[in-house]
């Protein structure tokens, strides 16, 4: 939720058709090279369906009928396996277990009938194919989930701290930001350094997954491995120059941050630091500030609005000409900054609600 405008951005960038905002989501046209572009290349999306199936039913019995009329060893074997994920907003099924168990027996009854009482196996976890059941009201939806795993699972990161965030929010806070290397990047709280590796991976023009990541349509029957090499080949631009730093005030989430970066093959470009942000020194620099400083108990703040007065006299005393971006799910904390927000967006840090704040620290104007 808030980074549907950028994926729109994204999409259209990779050269996506049609496309149409929709309610966190966006939805486009294009043929199969975008498909694998878009989960290889996408930073803010968490995954990717393709609509095979669309019907209405206004009851489980017209529902059995429907799913019986699609041809569905049209993208499975019965020797191999699949796995289904529901969704349902609708008095026809009002679980969503009981929706994803209804739609496989009713593939698996028709495995059966058409090959000698063969059917495929479920897998959770690394299915040949990964359904998705939409239902809204009457209206089904059944897509092919061409990621399999969710997208924000890059594969860089081989340590956490208490509270990382997840991988897309890092992405889309950094596109959001409009940073463009201009300024050194700098997150004073890094964690286990997720923004800063983000904006590494974005200034590199890399995709964002490791090498070697698997995706759901690498295990469909129409897979075409010499289209993916030739796709993972492809190079992109790179910012002109670049520079990040990242800082944390604990001695284990310094390591965790060179860690993960090292991980992400981007060790080299950012500059880690042990500092207290409230002891460092900014050196007169101009900097793009993204962070977000933890903003309750879990992470044994005690006095999370002193806390945050404090990161506001830090920022109008050292940060003269710099911009800062607090994500923060606290918004009363927020409020002690006492700097004056010039965009609010309001954002999900995994079931959280936060608002990502621009602060702008023009001089005079504190
Ligand atoms: C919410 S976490 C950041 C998570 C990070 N974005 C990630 O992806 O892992 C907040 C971090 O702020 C750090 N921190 C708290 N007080 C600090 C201070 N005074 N100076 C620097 N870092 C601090 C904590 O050690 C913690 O790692």
């Amino acid at each position: 939720m808030g980074f549907e405008q950028i994926l729109a951005q994204e999409i259209e960038d990779l050269g996506g058709r049609d496309i149409e905002i929709l309610r966190r989501a966006v939805s486009f046209t294009g043929n199969k090279e975008l498909l694998y572009k878009a989960n290889y290349r996408l930073r803010t999306a968490i995954r990717i369906l393709v609509p095979i199936y669309t019907f209405k039913a206004r009851s489980q019995e017209e529902f059995d009928e429907k799913m019986m009329m699609h041809n569905w060893d049209h993208y499975l074997n019965f020797d191999g396996s699949l796995a289904i994920d529901a969704y349902c907003d609708s008095e026809v099924f009002n679980h969503s277990k009981y929706l994803a168990q209804r739609s496989k027996d009713m593939i698996c009854d028709q495995f059966r009938e058409k090959f000698n009482d063969k059917r495929p196996n479920v897998n959770l976890l690394s299915p040949d194919v990964r359904f998705n059941v939409h239902l809204k009201g009457t209206d089904f939806t059944i897509s092919l989930d061409s990621s399999n795993e969710s997208l924000h699972k890059r594969g860089y990161r081989v340590k956490t701290g208490e509270a990382p965030i997840n991988e897309v929010l890092a992405a889309g806070m950094v596109i959001l930001s409009g940073w463009r290397g201009e300024k050194p990047l700098l997150d004073p709280m890094c964690g286990s350094g997720t923004i800063a590796i983000e904006a590494a991976l974005i200034a590199l023009g890399r995709s964002p997954h490791e090498e070697g990541r698997s995706f759901g349509f690498m295990s469909w029957k129409n897979f075409d491995s010499e289209l993916w090499n030739k796709i993972i080949a492809e190079e992109y631009p790179a910012f002109p120059s670049f520079k990040i730093y990242a800082s944390d005030s604990h001695m284990q989430m310094v390591r965790a941050t060179e860690d993960n970066a090292m991980s992400a093959g981007v060790g080299e470009y950012i500059e880690v630091q042990r500092k207290d942000f409230f002891r460092r020194d900014n050196k007169d620099e101009q900097v793009c500030i993204i962070t977000n400083p933890p903003y309750d108990e879990r992470l044994e703040l005690l006095n999370p609005e002193k806390f945050y007065k404090e990161i506001g006299n830090r920022l109008k005393r050292k940060y003269t000409g710099s911009e800062a971006w607090i994500l923060s799910g606290n918004i009363d904390a927020i409020k002690r900054l006492g700097l004056k927000t010039s965009r609010r967006i309001h954002l999900m840090n995994g079931p959280i609600e936060a608002k990502f704040h621009k602060f702008e620290m023009y001089e005079g104007s504190l």
